[in-house]
């Protein structure tokens, strides 16, 4: 099996591109059933990890969403910091539209926390969130999950637009540490 170096870390391919690709046009034949052509959607991608998720999840959709990013981080290395720092980029123009939120990966649920109560002070219609990846073991909070592509355990992975300290979004497939 192919094992790769990123810094101090070794990582081998836990899930490869192609069942990435079938777990994506799943979530999306959900999400389709979910909105229509006339509502006004805006993918709201969390930046910097869903990237990629977004734009294969977007190109799966039978509905014409707007696109839109914001930025947040909790994590430093392998495990969550527990703070997360502002929203960058929330603005007026989700007014009236109904937001799915895009992630590339839910493990403590502090993040999408901080992200649901800044979007409850945005005059939006509704918001439901959609993960690429979900822990629900390491999993906290109260908000509820609408979409999870795939679930997985306490590991830590990178690829597909998540990162180990900022290093391995690019990667095709996923990879888990060793
Ligand atoms: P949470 O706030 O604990 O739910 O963490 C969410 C954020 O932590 C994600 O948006 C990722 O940026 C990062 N993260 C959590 N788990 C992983 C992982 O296994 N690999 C890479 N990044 C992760
Ligand atoms: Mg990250």
């Amino acid at each position: 099996m192919e094992s790769i170096k990123i810094y101090d870390r070794v990582f081998e391919v836990m899930i490869s591109a192609e069942r990435i690709a079938e777990a994506v046009k799943r979530v999306a034949k959900q999400i389709n059933e979910c909105y229509s052509a006339d509502d006004r959607v805006v993918l709201l991608g969390i930046l910097n990890g869903s990237f990629v998720f977004l734009s294969d999840l977007a190109r799966e959709l039978n509905f014409s969403p707007e696109i839109s990013f914001v930025k947040v981080s909790s994590y430093e290395g392998c495990s969550s910091t527990g703070e997360v720092s502002d929203l960058i980029g929330l603005n007026d123009s989700l007014k009236g539209r109904n937001v799915l939120v895009v992630e590339d990966i839910i493990d403590t649920g502090s993040s999408i926390t901080h992200i649901w109560s800044a979007l409850q002070r945005h005059d939006i219609a509704s918001a439901k969130i959609c993960t690429l990846f979900f822990k629900p073991e390491a999993y906290r909070a109260d908000v509820d999950i609408d979409f999870a592509a795939m679930e997985i355990g306490n590991e830590f992975i990178v690829g597909y637009g998540l990162d180990y300290n900022e290093l391995g979004r690019e990667l095709k497939d996923i990879y888990v540490t060793k």
